[in-house]
């Protein structure tokens, strides 16, 4: 019987080492260790051994089934932690990838375009390296008007020797009024979102690049009132229908009267603070009524159009909105910065 006993102990054991799946190892399980396995009846033939042995043989099939009962586990559980390794769960959720979203610019500048939109107003592009003509003298800036010392810009070498115009970073989106007025005639109503650049020591106020957003309405009869009718609606688009505006005469050389927009201070609802300087009042854009030269460079006739304009710094607006104190964050692609949005 001791014989048998070890005999079949080294045929499990090699039958153990060839097994590939759970499912043979469970058969081998069954038919060997099993309750009708072949060692449980070889143990129950116990009794039959003599006396003098059965203890000695009793002591060994016990280990020999300690022993196989043991590699067993160990070969089970190289399984399972396979096939928990190797198993897609297709339940799982998927991998989570950040999601970018829009620039604080973008956001402000879209729903800009919304509102004048729904007024009537196209909106138009331009470029942004463009001729000292409609960057300037097209918008009744002559060459040495002192009006061009206060945009200072970057000056570009003119692509020909013989062409008349240098070329120019635009210095603001009123570039555009005269290309505007040149492809579309009268009437029109554009609005015209865009980068400007101007040679500044940057600090966090000044940026050599930055935002404004222009509008242009040209048609007969058209008045100052209109003017402040279209401003106060953006106003109070941006700010709260309770704001106000206020229109205080200011020379620019491309509108006559010229006018600076001020706003009610949406922190302090006019009632003066550090974000006003305790006037009440913040400076938002500049605006007027077309000045004739500049109808005329579009290729309208002055005295039977008029037109309004106005321009204001985008790029402004977005840091007054979000309590933004440093101009510069809005270019840096500091993700620190832009998560915040
Ligand atoms: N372009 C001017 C600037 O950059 C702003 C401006 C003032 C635009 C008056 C206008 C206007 O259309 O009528 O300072």
């Amino acid at each position: 019987m001791k014989d048998q006993l070890v005999s079949l102990k080294e045929k499990i054991l090699s039958e153990l080492a060839q097994i590939k799946q759970l499912s043979a190892l469970e058969n081998l399980e069954n038919q060997f260790l099993g309750r009708k396995g072949e060692l449980t009846n070889l143990l129950k033939r116990l009794p039959e051994v003599a006396v003098t042995e059965r203890k000695a043989i009793g002591q060994l099939a016990n280990e020999i089934k300690v022993e196989l009962t043991g590699r067993v586990a160990e070969v089970r559980e190289k399984f399972e932690s396979h096939k928990a390794q190797s198993a897609v769960d297709a339940t799982l959720p998927g991998l989570d990838l950040p999601r970018g979203h829009l620039h604080p610019m973008t956001i402000v500048q879209k729903e800009l375009e919304e509102l004048f939109m729904s007024m009537g107003f196209a909106i138009l592009d331009g470029p942004e390296l463009e001729s000292d003509y409609y960057n300037f003298e097209g918008l009744n800036i002559p060459p040495h008007h002192p009006a061009r010392d206060m945009q200072d810009t970057f000056y570009i070498d003119k692509k020909n020797k013989d062409d008349e115009y240098d070329l120019v970073m635009r210095t603001q989106t009123s570039s555009v009024q005269v290309r505007a007025m040149q492809k579309y005639g009268a009437p029109l109503r554009c609005a015209i979102p865009g980068r400007c650049f101007r040679s500044e020591a940057t600090d966090v106020r000044h940026e050599h690049t930055f935002y404004q957003l222009e509008g242009l309405m040209v048609d007969k009869n058209i008045s100052f009132a209109n003017m402040k009718g279209v401003l106060e609606a953006v106003a109070q688009r941006l700010y709260g229908p309770e704001t106000k505006v206020r229109l205080r005469p200011k020379f620019y050389p491309f509108v006559e009267p010229g006018s600076n927009g001020e706003v009610t201070c949406f922190l302090c609802k006019g009632q003066g603070c550090r974000l006003c300087k305790q006037t009440g009042w913040l400076e938002v854009f500049g605006s007027g009524m077309v000045h004739p030269n500049v109808l005329k460079a579009g290729g309208i006739d002055p005295t039977k159009y008029q037109g309004f304009a106005f321009g204001f710094g985008l790029t402004r607006l977005v840091m007054l909105k979000y309590n933004i104190n440093d101009i510069r964050l809005l270019q840096s692609s500091d993700i620190r910065f832009l998560e915040q949005f």
